[in-house]
């Protein structure tokens, strides 16, 4: 059987990860997150597109060009998930699985970080859990995805 394809999209300062509050993002890279998530993907024969953009507008395109292409997508937009309609609009065209990944907690951070534009489009939101929070999207994102791509 064919594999199905996840693209996992990072946005803007996701790069620079481990230069972040350690006690709000954990220290840990971005890159470790892509190797935990290479390595499940494999165990759940799945293959992954693990990629970072500090612009919108690329990642407006990337969702753009992955209709019709893969099976889900799992999302951390970064600071762009409270600002971004163009992100949000693109999301709403793409319809297969969707996941929004939070590292840290949003819930319990300052007020405008409370609010999503991405929430209400997505399957499900995970939020708090660390770079961990990747994995148990792709655990989630192969659940909900059928053969239908
Ligand atoms: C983040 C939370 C956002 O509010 C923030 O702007 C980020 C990362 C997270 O993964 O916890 O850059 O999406």
């Amino acid at each position: 059987m064919k594999k199905r394809k996840i693209l996992i999209l990072n946005g803007p300062n996701l790069n620079m990860l481990d230069r972040r509050d350690p006690k709000i993002y954990g220290g840990e890279t971005l890159e470790k997150a892509k190797t935990n998530c290479t390595q499940l993907a494999k165990e759940l024969n799945l293959e992954i597109e693990f990629k970072q953009s500090n612009f919108e507008g690329e990642i407006v395109e990337q969702i753009q060009n992955s209709i019709d292409k893969v099976s889900g997508i799992i999302i951390n937009a970064a600071a762009y998930t409270h600002t971004s309609v163009a992100i949000r609009d693109a999301l709403e065209m793409f319809k297969g699985a969707k996941v929004e990944v939070h590292i840290s907690n949003i819930f319990a951070r300052e007020e405008f970080r409370q609010n999503s534009f991405l929430s209400d489009v997505v399957d499900a939101v995970i939020s708090g859990f660390g770079i961990d929070g990747y994995t148990l999207a792709l655990l989630g994102v192969n659940n909900l995805i059928d053969d239908s791509i």
